[in-house]
This record gives C-alpha cells, structure tokens and sequence, in this order.
C-alpha cells in the first residue's frame, strides 16, 4: 500500500473508472451482487429497449424503485475520498458507469457518467432531455408535455454510448499516468475496455473491489475490500 501511495503522490494525470460497488457502502445494490435483483429480473432483461417497448410500465417500475433507494442514498467515504483527488491533481476525470449521481453529490466536477443519470428523463417522441426527480414517477410510464412518453435517460444494453461521453472517457484512458478502478464487474464493454487501454500505453491501473474480477489479471495491483475502507486508506497521507 506504502508503493501505491508514493505512486499517487508523484503522478500527475489520473483516470479514474467506478461501477456499482462504489456506491454499494450508500446503501444502493450492485447489479450483479446479493440484492441486484427486483422481482427476480436480472439488468438485462430489464435494462434494454426491447424490454421497455414491450413492457414500458414494468420498466419504470423497476426505475421507480431504483429511485427510491437512491433519493434516500448519501455519497459515502469513497465518493469523498474521490472527490478531494480532482482537488490535489492538476488532470483528474472520473468516468462512472453510474447512474445515481452520487459523485456529483460528493462534489466531484469533472465526471463522465458513461451510462446517463436517473434523474434525467427523455422524450420519445421530440428526444428532449429533461431533468425529472419525482420518486416515485407522479404516472408510470411518465408522460412529456407534448404527450410522447418518457423514458429514462439513460444507456440500455444494445444502444449506443453518449458519444462526447465516451469521446472523454476514451481521451482520459489514452492520456493518464494511472487509472484507478473502483467496484465495478469489469464485463459490460466499453467501459470495460478503459483499463487495458491503460495498460497496453504502459500506465499504471490500480483496482478497488470486494472480489477477484477480469481486470485483477491485468491491473498492476488490486486491492480487495469495500472501497469506502480501501480509497481512504490509500489516500491517507497522499495529500499533506
Ligand atoms: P456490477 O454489479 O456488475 O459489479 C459491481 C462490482 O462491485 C463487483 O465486482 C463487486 O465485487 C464490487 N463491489 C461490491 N461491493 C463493493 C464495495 N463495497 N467496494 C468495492 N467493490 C465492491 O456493477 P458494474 O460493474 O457497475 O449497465 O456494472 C456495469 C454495468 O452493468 C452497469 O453500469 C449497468 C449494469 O447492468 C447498464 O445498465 C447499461
């Protein structure tokens, strides 16, 4: 831990990549871990427009509960530990495959949420992006002024990344001296992909997570435990 820390005090250009479990010590469940489940569907088979076309109102009530449980969510130490990072480094960015909002919450600023925000909805009739925070949705599926109906603004498996989104993701892997990758599963692409971009260019990846995943066996160190215990103890001293 002594040899990454006086690694992140010398660096300069930092990336970093966080997936649920960053979010998991606020209370909100990964996807892929206990607690994922609604109703027994698995992500996939809620999280794609196959899924809302067929059945929109089942889709919103899972979005509805997802919500719920974020609406009462409060960023935690790993959030804040990553937050006090965009202060000390000169080239900081925070690409999350979140959509809860919590690094926004914490006060991190230069964040790339590669997969959209909860609290934004979309027309499907006119594609106009608006903000929408009632919990739960006032009607499901909600509806826009023009009558078209809303969906969240979010990135469904099968659609297409936010282009500038993945435009800085992607310029942010290709530029940094070390990425740090916190709590995610490391299999839904191209997030995925971040890390080993890093590693081909020869910087450094430092993981975070509970377990063993794909990006152990490419990361330069992983250290396993709950991130809100992990980031600060990486941290501590870092920044004096
Ligand atoms: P996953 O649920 O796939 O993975 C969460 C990861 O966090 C796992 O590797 C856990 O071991 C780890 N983890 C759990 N608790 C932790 C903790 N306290 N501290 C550190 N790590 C912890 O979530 P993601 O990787 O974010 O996409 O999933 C990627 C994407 O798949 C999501 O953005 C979502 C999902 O389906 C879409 O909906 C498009």
């Amino acid at each position: 831990m002594e040899e990454t820390r006086r690694l992140l005090r010398t660096v300069r250009k930092v990336a970093v990549l966080t997936g649920a479990g960053v979010s998991a010590e606020s209370g909100i469940p990964t996807f892929r871990g206990p607690g994922g489940l609604w109703r027994n569907f698995r992500p996939e088979e809620l999280a794609t427009p196959e899924a809302f076309a067929r059945d929109p109102r089942l889709v919103w009530e899972w979005y509805a509960w997802r919500r719920e449980m974020i609406a009462a969510a409060r960023p935690n130490a790993a959030h804040l530990v990553l937050a006090r990072m965009e202060e000390f480094y000169p080239d900081f960015t925070l690409i999350t495959q979140n959509i809860d909002g919590l690094h926004h919450a914490a006060g991190s600023r230069n964040v790339v949420e590669l997969h959209g925000n909860i609290w934004r909805v979309r027309c499907l009739r006119e594609g106009k992006i608006m903000e929408h925070r009632e919990v739960p949705p006032a009607q499901i599926p909600p509806t826009c002024a023009c009558g078209g109906v809303l969906r969240p603004d979010v990135v469904w498996f099968g659609e297409a990344l936010p282009e500038a989104e993945l435009n800085r993701a992607f310029a942010a892997a290709q530029a940094c001296e070390l990425m740090l990758v916190v709590g995610t599963s490391g299999v839904v692409q191209p997030a995925a992909s971040l890390p080993y971009l890093v590693r081909r260019r020869g910087g450094t990846v430092i993981e975070v997570n509970t377990e063993c995943t794909p990006i152990s066996q490419i990361a330069t160190r992983s250290f396993f435990g709950p991130a809100a215990r992990v980031l600060p103890e990486l941290w501590e001293g870092v920044a004096v």
